[in-house]
């Protein structure tokens, strides 16, 4: 039979984004999940949902599966400490998330830099890999829209490489198959 195609993931972003958050929100659970479709679908290998999550110490790996691909995603800690990292796992992966906290408006400068140093890596720059973008805490009331978190982050400017951004909102659940379907499609 067909192999299942085989999807790394690299998940970044600054800490305190949310990263961990929406990755466990594609975790299968035992209470009705905002995102029923996505978890009935994809089957993710190890446990389920935890209900306390933790700021990432180096990095955690899980695993999904779909009837046609298999996503292993790197959790990666956007701790200052941790994100040098990130570099040594670019050219194993054929994806990267992206999560921005939109009401983090201090640090957007920050994640722009972490963006364009990632976007410039040699491991990166010359690959047409796709970039998702969650401008994630859309639930806050002084989030910046997408649109806004898209314009500061100069996305406009990638034009080597897909890229998409969505609004999220992790804790609600909201957002996130929108951006997973076009990850999806990315490998389809
Ligand atoms: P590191 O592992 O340190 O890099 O952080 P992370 O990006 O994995 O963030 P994490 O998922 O640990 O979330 C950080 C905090 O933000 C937690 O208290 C979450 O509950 C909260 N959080 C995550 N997503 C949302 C969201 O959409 N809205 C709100 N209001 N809070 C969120
Ligand atoms: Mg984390």
């Amino acid at each position: 039979g067909l192999r299942k195609k085989e999807v790394n993931v690299l998940c970044l972003g600054l800490d305190n984004s949310g990263k961990t958050t929406i990755i466990n929100q594609l975790k299968p659970s035992n209470h009705s999940s905002p995102l029923g479709p996505f978890s009935e679908e994809w089957k993710h290998v190890s446990q389920t949902q935890t209900q306390e999550i933790v700021p990432t110490i180096g990095f955690n790996i899980e695993k999904f599966k779909s009837s046609s691909l298999c996503f292993t995603v790197f959790d990666m800690s956007g701790q200052r400490r941790y994100r040098n990292l990130w570099e040594h796992y670019y050219k194993y992966n054929h994806a990267v998330i992206f999560v921005i906290d939109s009401s983090d408006k201090l640090r957007m400068v920050v994640a722009k830099e972490e963006l364009d140093t990632l976007l410039s890596h040699e491991d990166i720059r010359s690959r047409k890999i796709p970039v998702l973008f969650f401008a994630n805490k859309m639930d806050l009331q002084d989030a910046m829209t997408a649109v806004k978190v898209s314009q500061t982050l100069c996305l406009e400017n990638i034009q080597d490489k897909p890229w998409y951004i969505c609004g999220s909102s992790a804790i609600k659940g909201e957002g996130l198959q929108e951006g997973l379907d076009w990850l999806q499609e990315q490998f389809g």
